[in-house]
C-alpha cells in the first residue's frame, strides 16, 4: 500500500496509507486533511492544488484537466486529478 504524506503550512505532517489508484484528493478527506475542493474534485477550480515534495514518479500522469487549468509545472499537481500509485509526499496549499 503506497503512504501518502500530507504536510501543512504550519509543517504538521499527516501519513496515511491509501489504495493505490485513488486519488490525493480522495485520500486527503478521507483522512481529516484539510484540503479545499471548490469544483467537488472535477478539475475546474485549482483549489486543491498542491506542491509535491517527493514521489512526483508515483502519481499518476499530469492530465488534460491539470493542462487546460494551467497546472503543467512540477511540483504543482490537482490533488483531485492526481492518482497515488507509491509512496509520495505533498504540501497541502491553504487559502
Ligand atoms: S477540486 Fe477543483 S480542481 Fe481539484
Amino acid at each position: 500500500m503506497p503512504t501518502v504524506t500530507f504536510i501543512s503550512s504550519d509543517g504538521k505532517r499527516t501519513e496515511v496509507e491509501a489504495e493505490s489508484g485513488q486519488t490525493l484528493l480522495q485520500i486527503a478527506l478521507d483522512h481529516n486533511v484539510d484540503m479545499e475542493h471548490a469544483c467537488g474534485g472535477n478539475g475546474f477550480c485549482t483549489t486543491c492544488m498542491c506542491k509535491v515534495k517527493s514521489g512526483m514518479e508515483n502519481l499518476s500522469e499530469r492530465n488534460d484537466r491539470e493542462e487546460n487549468m494551467g497546472v503543467v509545472d512540477d511540483p504543482d499537481r490537482l490533488s483531485c486529478q492526481s492518482q497515488v500509485l507509491g509512496n509520495v509526499e505533498v504540501e497541502v496549499i491553504e487559502y
